[in-house]
């Protein structure tokens, strides 16, 4: 009978990382990475998605389930660090857990993955698009594609028009599907200038806004629990403690991307220093931009404004509605916002190659994902096949719903991590160490429990997603990749 939990040998991993890491420089210090991380980190979460927590959930306690999610990170992230240190090589969670959880552990993470970074990139694609619009409207002065040629199906604009494909979405999704196939990878440079702009830009707007704060929108600061019924008929919890919870599941997806930093652990000068570091560092700065910009976010406009005609591209209807003389301020944000966007989906799609590679490497997908492009040597099979995934999604679903399944994907597979590190610790405590988690078990217990409070506020709508697509992987596992596991040649073979 196949072993559900046959492991990877960390050994022939390291000796893989060192194959994959030949000729590449270690090159990256602290700064870098930090820089890499906020590079991945501040895009839609923030400048989309602060504005839907604070509508559907907290009001201006939004700012709270900042502060919660960012917990929540900072420990999974002690624990990511634990993992990427001891296991440098690209494939992010998945990787890590094929060699101490197993097989079958692996695949789940794998699994959501593509939840965190195929499904994050549509969200982000779908943001893009709203602020494409706003680029055409408000800065170049040119009408606005039609409604329904950037929505979803699902969605219905004020005026009555229905949504039938978000075509925006879909051709940013492409552009850069091409680019990663074509073998671009984003330059330090470009990556540098990104984000010093989107890093501008949060700053100029916490600073310019905090005049225009009217004290009475902070009023009551937690609002009283009731509830929030959205435009697809969902109830949610808002305000009291479920609806801050609820908003720092949805902001939760405004951290995700840190744990890019850890796939570069590779070209790291000193990983065992710096990756913590850069982990640490990136979320530490995001989270005290974060909570000041979603302060001012808050105090400037309503809540009802973000219900209403400030749902779609919040920051720059914020500006131009509250902060007069600030249309300088609305055309600069448009611009590096399409930017910045642009990188994240870059590394999400990235990210979700390259687990894709690493899981048809091992034959739990179809090998010829993992092919190389005869003169681009890039996976672009696989490539194409995340662009179709992702691409999907961004065209058809609405970005509340992806935004939500992104992020409850992603807490589960951190609370995987969290957990791979206490059995780690018990089932091979020898293991070489080169970063080790502190206070082990309290700080993934800790994890654990902010994660799985955020899935709580999440609701019911999200639960059920989530668990319809692990079922979904679990039958592809028994059915396809549980038998063409290249495990199985190891096992019969023991040589
Ligand atoms: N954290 C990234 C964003 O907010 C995924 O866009």
């Amino acid at each position: 009978m196949t072993n559900l939990f046959r492991k990877k040998n960390i050994q022939d991993l390291l000796e893989e990382s060192k194959e994959t890491s030949k000729g590449m420089k270690r090159t990256l210090g602290a700064g870098s990475l930090i820089a890499l991380g906020i590079g991945a980190i501040i895009g839609a979460g923030l400048f989309v998605r602060t504005a839907a927590a604070s509508a559907e959930h907290a009001g201006p306690a939004v700012t709270l389930g900042f502060i919660i999610a960012a917990m929540g990170c900072a420990f999974a992230g002690l624990c990511y660090a634990e993992f990427s240190s001891t296991i440098p090589i690209s494939g992010s969670a998945y990787t890590y857990s094929y060699a101490t959880m197993g097989e079958l552990v692996a695949w789940i993470i794998g699994w959501d993955l593509i939840l965190e970074y195929a499904v994050g990139a549509a969200t982000v694609g779908i943001a893009w698009s709203e602020y494409l619009n706003n680029l055409l409207v408000n800065v170049l002065h040119i009408s606005a594609i039609p409604y329904q040629w950037c929505h979803s199906p699902f969605l219905t604009s004020l005026e009555g028009v229905h949504g039938i494909i978000n075509l925006p979405a879909l051709f940013i999704i492409l552009v850069l599907s091409l680019l990663l196939i074509k073998g671009t990878k984003e330059s330090a440079l470009i990556n540098n200038l990104i984000v010093i702009m989107k890093v501008a830009i949060v700053l100029l707007i916490i600073f310019i806004g905090w005049q225009f704060i009217n004290p009475a929108n902070h009023t009551p600061y937690i609002p009283v629990a009731t509830t929030y019924v959205d435009p697809h008929g969902v109830s949610k919890s808002f305000g009291g403690i479920m609806g801050v919870l609820g908003a720092a599941g949805v902001v939760f997806f405004a951290f995700i991307g840190f744990d890019a930093v850890s796939t570069a652990a590779q070209e790291a000068k000193n990983p065992k220093r710096d990756m913590p570091i850069g982990i640490l560092g990136s979320l530490a700065i995001c989270t005290v931009l974060y909570i000041l910009f979603a302060h001012v976010l808050t105090g400037v406009a309503t809540t009802e404004d973000f219900r209403t005609e400030g749902k779609e591209a919040s920051v720059v209807f914020v500006i131009s509605k509250y902060m007069t003389g600030y249309s300088w301020l609305a055309s600069f944000v448009t611009v590096a916002i399409l930017a910045g966007f642009s990188s994240v989906i870059l590394v999400l799609l990235l990210g979700q190659s390259r687990v894709f590679y690493s899981m048809s490497k091992d034959g739990l997908l179809p090998f010829s994902l993992s092919t190389l492009h005869p003169t681009f040597k890039t996976p672009y099979k696989a490539n194409i096949m995340i662009f179709l995934i992702v691409g999907f999604f961004a065209a058809f679903v609405p970005g509340d719903i992806v935004g939500d399944m992104s992020s409850i994907g992603t807490l589960f597979a951190f609370i995987l991590v969290c957990a791979g590190v206490i059995i780690l610790r018990k089932t091979d405590p020898d293991m070489p160490r080169q970063f080790k988690t502190p206070l082990v078990p309290l700080v993934p217990i800790l994890g654990i429990l902010f994660c799985l409070a955020m899935i709580a506020g999440l609701g019911w709508t999200n639960w059920l997603r989530l668990i319809v697509w692990l079922a979904i992987g679990l039958v592809i596992y028994f059915v396809y990749s549980k038998k063409n596991s290249k495990m199985n040649k190891t096992e019969s073979d023991p040589s």
